[in-house]
């Protein structure tokens, strides 16, 4: 399949070229002005087919807007309504941030929300994100500016009910519930509010289009319609998408194209704490983190997120080390737990939730090559609890040091936070904000910080905690067991 489709690829027309629509010309009769699209060669189709006949490819038919029926013969913008213009004749818009009045939400999307911009917020059900955006609702409209909060999942009393746990007072906050954008757009039109919250964009569709609502077609259709209007009325429009358990937004990553910022909320539902990360953002750092804290009056911002993850440590148990991590610009101390046991019949086990289990495998066979420990064979569990993902390189020390602690059944030293990347001959790298890293572990009560020699310095020196620098897997557990 894949042959034959590089050697149609090859004799055909170009991937990008347009082609003809199959099926006679397009009219712009009701019903008539959309095509399926394939998804992976571009080809056309009047009508829906389980298969493309371009290239073979199964499923790829989406339905969408034919061009011509997006009605536009000027040459101006759909995003502004202007043509071009000078670089130097426009004004940033940098200063003009909306606070949501939730000082977390605000952190991660870089400060506040942007007028124009459009912003995702994914989210397994349940987990909490309608709640957060009708507290951000109320927040913004008690600051007097008007918001409409558009559900096409619950009903206004529902919102209402849940709002009177939230504490929302009588502030201007429009509730509607619609699913059909067009008429969601003319209510945007008709109230012009500063804010503008779809919870959730799978059930909305486009009455242009004929497929069902939340099949990709129309989650795009819908998106692009909202980013228009985003622009084109310098509003804030924010989003909720609900995500597969694998993890990806339900259908259509094509979302995350059309959107400005991408935001996800993280955390086990069996928890009462809340991650908010920026997976993309045109305006901000990415992998900024928020943490909230479920409640029976909503969510609740957590200043001191390290203070949180590290609350329940048991800090003379083998097998935990704390690291400091930099999620985004913030640092924050966690946990790490390791727990190594007999492995049964040769199924070495590798379970990890928190740190990548690739990762892990690699800095055990650096272990059992450069250090002479054995953990290969054995069955090893590393945690991350608090439902925080470190995947930056600078937690290999911290998995490293944990599960030597839980094969020797010894704690490392009191007081010790460590950070450092393990490289493949057992030495340790240098990682970047070392100074930033240091400073919270002395600001938490850590007297001894286990680092990269290289990042060792005056600079970064902080009163009151030891820096020891280490340039091998070796010298580090020498220097945590001592
Ligand atoms: P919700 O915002 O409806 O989730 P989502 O929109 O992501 O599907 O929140 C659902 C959960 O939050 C629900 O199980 C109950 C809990 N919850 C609280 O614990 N306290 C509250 O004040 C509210 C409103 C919800
Ligand atoms: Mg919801």
């Amino acid at each position: 399949m894949r042959a034959s489709r590089a050697r149609r690829g090859a004799l055909g027309s170009p991937r990008s070229a347009p082609r003809g629509v199959r099926g006679g010309s397009p009219t712009e009769m009701k019903g008539q002005n959309t095509v399926f699209v394939c998804q992976s060669c571009g080809a056309q189709s009047r009508k829906w087919l389980g298969r493309c006949s371009e290239c073979d490819e199964w499923n790829s038919l989406v339905e969408e807007r034919s061009s011509s029926a997006h009605g536009r013969s000027d040459a101006r913008s759909a995003l502004t309504g202007e043509g071009a213009r000078l670089y130097a004749d426009i004004e940033s818009s940098d200063a003009e941030r909306i606070s949501s009045g939730v000082s977390e939400l605000d952190r991660v999307l870089g400060g506040g929300m942007v007028p124009g911009s459009l912003v995702l917020l994914g989210g397994e059900p349940g987990i909490g994100k309608s709640t957060l955006l009708l507290q951000a609702a109320a927040r913004v409209a008690e600051t007097g500016r008007s918001v409409l909060y558009c559900s096409g999942e619950e009903s206004p009393h529902q919102v209402r009910a849940r709002g009177e746990r939230l504490g929302v007072t009588d502030a201007p906050l429009y509730l509607l519930a619609e699913t059909c954008v067009e008429r969601l757009l003319e209510e945007v039109t008709r109230l012009s509010p500063g804010l503008v919250i779809v919870d959730s964009i799978q059930t909305m569709f486009s009455s242009k289009l004929e497929s069902a609502p939340g099949t990709i077609g129309q989650v795009r259709e819908a998106a692009t319609q909202l980013l228009f209007a985003a622009k084109g009325r310098n509003v804030t429009v924010l989003i909720v998408g609900h995500v597969t358990k694998d993890g990806n937004l339900a259908g259509p990553k094509v979302l995350e194209h059309v959107v400005d910022t991408v935001l996800s909320f993280e955390g086990d539902r069996h928890h009462a704490h809340r991650v908010v990360r920026a997976v993309k953002n045109r305006f901000g750092a990415v992998s900024e983190l928020g943490v909230f804290r479920m409640t029976a009056t909503g969510l609740e911002t957590v200043p001191n997120p390290s203070q949180l993850f590290l609350s329940e440590r048991k800090s003379d148990a083998p097998g935990s080390v704390v690291l400091c991590s930099i999620e985004g610009s913030r640092p924050i101390l966690v946990e790490v737990q390791a727990l190594v046991g007999t492995g049964a019949y040769g199924n070495a086990q590798r379970v990890t939730s928190g740190v990548d289990r690739q990762r892990l495998s690699l800095l055990l066979t650096v272990l059992e090559k450069r250090v002479g420990l054995h953990p290969t064979g054995e069955d090893v569990f590393v945690n991350v609890p608090g439902g925080v993902l470190v995947n930056e390189p600078a937690a290999d020390l911290a998995v490293v040091a944990a599960v030597a602690s839980s094969m020797r059944n010894q704690p490392v030293l009191p007081r010790v936070a460590v950070f450092g990347e393990v490289g493949l001959a057992g030495e340790i790298r240098g990682v970047t904000q070392a100074g930033l890293r240091v400073r919270e572990a002395a600001q938490m009560g850590f007297t001894r910080c286990l680092l990269p020699l290289t990042n060792r310095g005056p600079d970064i020196a902080e009163p009151g905690c030891e820096l020891i620098g280490v340039g091998t897997v070796a010298e580090a557990l020498e220097g945590l067991f001592a």
